[in-house]
């Protein structure tokens, strides 16, 4: 009758491929009760370490969770407890991790009638919320774990790629909040044919890498020419850190889905870790708390 789990933060885009690329990052994440109640419907009873809206309406658990009883009309309801660790406006897929634990739990509750990738699209209506877009590149992740890739919206088509065992992601959060929405406020509606082909040529080298494990390939993949330019000037220190990574052997890097958190990713762990300790000693210099989470993907 109850479940605890665990919602996996996410990073989103992973350079090339906005909106449509995601992983999950294993360590990194809040947790949640979900327990079955005799009265019908959703309840949001308690949420620990963030100042977050328990109406079930206004709450991004709340709304996919809704958005799946509705379909599914169970003759039961389900109250929510969520602890967060990943902070609201991190980059980090704080309310996708919120969004797909409710579906996941409650679908578990039901006895499973839903495959873990159908519920994607219901964890889907809390990012709506939360964005003013139903984007799923952190959903999916957060549901399937992995990298997974939305290959297509309409109709929905989310696919799992695979990716090598030693890869590893770091993550800098400086501790300033850059909502998803006015993030996506700031760029273009249109771009060029030729960023699109370098974007694709990116796209299909990433995915390409991350199946036969060529690293180099990941390495030479991680640019971004739609999202990055317009977005990092938003981040302080962004070339830096970037370049930073790199310097210290990480194969790539780029902004954490909306940002401000920035990403490396890198073969093996002692390298992520260095790859965290570089990116840390200039965040320092800027004032700006900051946190810095390296994770198996
Ligand atoms: N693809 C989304 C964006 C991810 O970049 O706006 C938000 O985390």
């Amino acid at each position: 009758n109850e479940i605890q789990l665990f919602c996996p933060a996410t990073i989103a885009n992973v350079s090339c491929g906005f909106d449509v690329l995601g992983l999950c990052l294993e360590s990194v994440g809040d947790t949640m009760t979900v327990t079955k109640t005799p009265e019908k419907g959703i309840r949001i009873t308690e949420i620990i370490g963030a100042d977050l809206p328990l109406e079930t309406e206004k709450n991004v658990a709340g709304v996919a969770a809704l958005a799946l009883i509705e379909a599914l009309d169970p003759d039961f309801g389900f109250s929510i407890s969520i602890t967060k660790n990943i902070k609201a406006g991190s980059g980090i897929g704080s309310s996708a991790a919120s969004a797909a634990g409710a579906v996941f739990g409650i679908n578990h509750l039901l006895g499973s009638p839903l495959s873990t990738k159908e519920l994607v699209q219901y964890a889907m209506q809390g990012e709506k919320l939360a964005s003013g877009t139903a984007h799923a590149d952190n959903v999916a992740p957060a549901l399937l774990g992995g990298f997974t890739l939305v290959r297509s919206y309409d109709p929905l088509d989310i696919i799992a790629i695979k990716s090598p065992t030693e890869l590893y992601a770091t993550v800098i959060h400086p501790q300033i909040e850059l909502k998803t929405k006015d993030a996506r406020s700031v760029l273009k509606e249109n771009i060029s044919l030729k960023k699109a082909t370098i974007q694709c040529g990116n796209l299909g080298g990433l995915i390409s890498g991350l199946y036969t494990g060529d690293y180099d390939l990941i390495g030479r993949s991680l640019h971004d020419e739609l999202v990055e330019p317009v977005r990092s000037i938003l981040i302080p220190k962004f070339d830096e850190l970037k370049a930073a990574a790199i310097a210290a052997g990480a194969l790539g890097g780029g902004i954490s889905g909306s940002g401000p958190s920035v990403f490396a990713l890198s073969k093996g762990l002692t390298t992520a870790k260095r790859a965290g300790q570089v990116m840390a000693a200039i965040m320092k210099d800027t004032g700006i708390p900051f946190e810095v989470h390296v994770s198996a993907i």
